[in-house]
């Protein structure tokens, strides 16, 4: 790890406040062209004396406008200051954690991982078109039953074909027959490129795609392909314990990779993280935004950089270790009610090095998953699956009353 330390609380305001002052200052400066001002200030207190302590709520009052992509050509010099913190977080979420080499990605914070997610797929398929002359019935997503909804919404706004190939009801793992038997058959309807999509994490089960299951196919029937990682939920977490993980930069196979900071980061929402390899962002500039300087390589459009202020705070109180310390105590939480759940004989689903326990609904009546707000995988009869995810608030203390309650049950 190389950009990523931790910070003294003195030393994290006077950041944001340097940031704050390279930028526009709409109290002061005189600012005539922007559709923008700081936030009302009858409704949002811009002299409260708290402020000058709380770095976060200091940018939100200044309202930045983070609008278009900060890693490449020019931005809007009225906001530098603060896109320059947002450069600062990508680079140790690109290079200190998901092992890309300095300057050598491109990305935003977007609004979350659906946005990202869709983002990759658009890039992808502009990709095709651009550089192949590939037509839309030629593109093809790939992706495992269990990868989140936003990968079948992006397939919707862009006209794309989804491919969802089945896993094992037990270990969740990609069925490689079936994934070689659908993929036969969309090569022999026309298909001729291919965007994958590999979970790490994936939003039900926590589970971490091998994503060789899908490169080597696509290897073997010689056909075109981009890998985008979806690490909505597990980018905060899989990196830091799971050696050997391939799903980063370092594996040249991986194009682009979804991070949110609103999940595990505990970032307010509307901090996604969307990062891709130099020279394919710009498959999606939109030259028409002519008046945003350096035009709009992003999905979203305007973007609050608060969030990314949220997110550096974040990464700056704790430091590389400090992080790895907190991911621990997840992991042994959830080490800990996996254990009590073998000991009673529950069966569940939990990916190594992931805070995620999915346990069959079979052994939780409703009224237990309702007393704990245990998430169902279907809101409807047909559910097989309840999951509990280790978050910050989910300590060992509530999960033992859960544990009481199932063991009041067997002895029934
Ligand atoms: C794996 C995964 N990808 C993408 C998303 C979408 O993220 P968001 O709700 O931030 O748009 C989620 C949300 O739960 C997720 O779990």
């Amino acid at each position: 790890m190389k950009d990523w330390k931790k910070l003294t609380s003195n030393q994290r305001i006077e950041r944001v406040q340097q940031a704050l002052h390279e930028n526009v200052n709409f109290m002061h400066d005189i600012s005539l062209g922007y559709p923008a001002s700081k936030l009302d200030g009858k409704v949002f207190y811009d002299d409260a004396p708290f402020l000058k302590d709380a770095p976060v709520l200091m940018t939100y009052v200044a309202n930045p406008n983070h609008i278009g992509c900060h890693t490449t050509g020019t931005s809007e010099t009225a906001f530098k200051g603060t896109q320059e913190m947002e450069r600062e977080v990508l680079d140790i979420v690109a290079v200190d954690i998901f092992k890309s080499a300095k300057k050598q990605y491109d990305g935003y914070i977007a609004t979350g991982g659906t946005e990202a997610n869709i983002q990759a797929l658009w890039i992808y398929r502009n990709f095709f078109q651009n550089t192949q002359q590939a037509k839309l019935a030629e593109i093809m997503i790939v992706a495992s039953e269990d990868t989140h909804y936003s990968i079948a919404k992006g397939a919707n706004l862009l006209s794309l074909d989804l491919m969802k190939v089945e896993v094992d009801f037990e270990t969740r793992r990609i069925l490689d027959n079936e994934l070689e038997t659908l993929l036969c058959k969309a090569i022999a309807d026309g298909k001729k490129y291919f965007i994958v999509v590999a979970n790490m994490g994936t939003t039900m089960f926590g589970s971490v795609d091998n994503p060789d299951t899908y490169t080597q196919l696509l290897e073997k029937y010689n056909v075109p392909y981009k890998l985008h990682i979806d690490a909505a939920y597990g980018g905060f977490v899989y990196p830091f314990i799971a050696p050997d993980s391939t799903l980063d930069f370092a594996n040249k196979k991986v194009s682009s990779i979804t991070i949110d900071a609103h999940k595990m980061l505990q970032a307010p929402y509307g901090t996604g993280i969307f990062l891709c390899r130099k020279n394919l962002i710009e498959n999606v500039l939109t030259k028409e935004a002519e008046y945003v300087e350096g035009m709009d390589l992003t999905l979203c459009g305007s973007r609050s950089g608060a969030n990314a202020i949220a997110a550096w705070m974040i990464l700056t109180t704790y430091g590389e270790n400090g992080w790895f310390e907190k991911v621990k105590i997840l992991q042994l939480r959830t080490d800990w009610i996996c254990k009590q759940l073998d000991a009673l004989g529950i069966a569940y689903f939990r990916e190594p090095y992931m805070n995620i326990v999915t346990i069959k609904a079979a052994y939780i009546p409703t009224e237990i998953a309702h007393k704990y707000d245990l998430v169902p995988q279907k809101h409807n009869a047909d559910n097989q699956w309840y999951k509990i995810v280790l978050m910050e608030h989910v300590e060992v203390d509530s999960l033992h009353h859960l544990i009481e309650d199932l063991k009041k049950l067997i002895l029934i």
